[in-house]
């Protein structure tokens, strides 16, 4: 049993359950921009603990925590999302559906109806992103059910499942928006499997492009630029038949073939067709991050590893030893040349990234995007959770950093300023779990300078998550209409 001196941050952070809390207004230390106005919605595990502690950080059952920033208040609310899996612990104590690492006991099998034929069934916990799509907001997971929620209560108010009714896939918790159309990579698992691209703008859906594979990859992202989609087909590949059989945890049927490298396919986004193959060595990648075309190439930013041994390393009872040290996530960046079918292949910077972020909004597939930012681990920090925020400007190829004693940021969010100057000129939102309080607070930092302006203390932990979005409220008057909109592009 791991006690809470030699880690200070795993029961907080990994492996207690949080509460359903409502609190009007935080306790505020310096200073929340005034002109900060909207609400930052983050998805994550809240619930990890039943009858026993799930295996895996991405197991534990969703939990939406929504803060909403006002005149340099900031009030909180969290609230389980609400799904059958959700409510089969509450009725039964146990989990009963099958998780990215956890499996219902066997005996719980045959209680719920069946996805995949022989397995149990999967979860609809959608615990890792959350989508603006017009205005509307989605819990997004892997499997094929993304649901909307209600920003303001949390209440699940529908569900998105791509138009597939056979439910023999799993998609991607990062789709892509542009415009009003979500676009999103769907992977059928069968005799012959499929990366599919599959499109809506809220109504039906469309088929975009589909490519025939024999062992699919594990693939938690993937790439647009304005013309094409990217696909990173690491070598963490699965023979379909073990996931339709389901005798063990999802992740689980995954091997790495470091041997077949790792395959890209750049699809042309206007006639679906494959346009160009290349293959690199083998990297594993949970986070592509931005992509976009100049002349003949594409160049294509992605959060890389040597291996998959980063999913390993994210088991809980791995995480729960301090002393081991998280394999570093680079910033990589790739340059495919159409003319010659050449490719390069750099580094972005020295430093650990994960869970990057960029300003999408202003950013997406813009050749002169400059920055992204992440949790990173400190270099002479390297045991224990990420310890502390990273900028990387990718122009003058520079890091800044902020870290704090005892402190573990989740994924910074970027709120652009009014009126900004520049792509930068804005506030990076984070939720810090501080192991000496055992709370967390939200932090918010000058995204310039990587400065602190003010933070606002919960009166509680919150588990470490995922990713999130702010929703921002275009005009100051627009708040007593309660009419959303999209971010503007
Ligand atoms: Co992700």
């Amino acid at each position: 049993m791991i006690s809470q001196e030699n880690n200070p941050y795993f029961e907080a952070g990994f492996s207690a359950n949080n509460q359903e809390t409502d609190v009007p207004s935080l306790e505020i230390s310096g200073t929340i921009p005034e002109w900060i106005h909207g609400l930052l919605i983050r998805n994550g595990p809240g619930l990890v603990r039943s009858e026993k502690l799930v295996n895996h950080w991405f197991d534990g059952l969703s939990m939406l925590h929504r803060f909403e920033i006002r005149d340099g208040q900031v009030g909180y609310r969290s609230r389980f999302l609400d799904c059958n899996a959700y409510r089969a612990v509450k009725e039964t104590g146990r989990i009963a559906y099958a998780e990215f690492a956890t499996d219902p006991c066997k005996s719980l099998f045959q209680k719920v109806h069946t996805l995949f034929q022989g397995g149990p069934a999967i979860t609809d916990s959608a615990k890792v992103n959350i989508a603006n799509w017009n205005g509307r907001a989605f819990a997004l997971g892997e499997p094929l059910m993304q649901a909307e929620f209600d920003k303001n209560t949390l209440e699940r108010v529908g569900v998105f499942d791509y138009g597939q009714k056979e439910k023999t896939g799993v998609t991607t918790a990062h789709p892509h928006i542009d415009g009003a159309r979500l676009y999103n990579l769907v992977q059928q698992f069968g005799a012959r499997s499929f990366y599919q691209i599959l499109s809506s703008d809220g109504g039906a859906v469309r088929k975009e492009a589909s490519v025939g594979v024999g062992e699919p990859a594990y693939l938690h992202s993937f790439g647009m630029s304005r013309n094409y989609y990217i696909i990173a087909a690491g070598p963490l590949v699965v023979q379909p038949i073990t996931l339709l059989v389901g005798a063990r945890p999802f992740i689980e049927n995954f091997q790495w073939k470091p041997e077949r490298g790792t395959p890209f396919y750049l699809i042309d986004r206007a006639t679906g067709k494959l346009a160009f193959q290349f293959k690199t060595p083998p990297f594993f990648s949970f986070h592509h991050v931005n992509a976009f075309e100049r002349e003949d190439e594409l160049v294509m930013d992605l959060v890389i590893y040597d291996d998959a041994s980063i999913i390993q390393h994210y088991y809980l009872q791995r995480l729960a030893n301090p002393e081991i040290e998280l394999p570093f996530g680079r910033l990589c960046r790739f340059v495919f040349n159409f003319r010659t079918e050449k490719y390069t292949q750099e580094y972005l910077s020295e430093q650990c990234i994960e869970l990057p972020h960029f300003d999408y909004a202003y950013g997406f597939a813009r050749p002169d995007y400059r920055y992204v930012y992440g949790v990173s681990l400190r270099p002479d920090r390297r045991r224990g959770f990420y310890n502390q925020l990273i900028k990387i400007d990718l122009e003058a190829r520079q890091d800044k950093v902020w870290h704090e004693e005892g402190c573990y940021p989740g994924e910074p969010v970027f709120v652009p300023a009014p009126d900004r100057t520049s792509e930068d000129d804005g506030v990076l939102l984070s939720v810090v779990l501080s192991a000496d309080e055992q709370a967390s607070f939200l932090l918010a930092l000058d995204a310039k300078t990587m400065q602190e302006t003010g933070r606002a203390r919960l009166p509680q932990k919150v588990l470490f998550g995922f990713h999130g979005i702010f929703f921002r409220k275009k005009k100051r008057y627009e708040w007593l209409v309660g009419e959303w909109i999209q971010v503007a592009r």
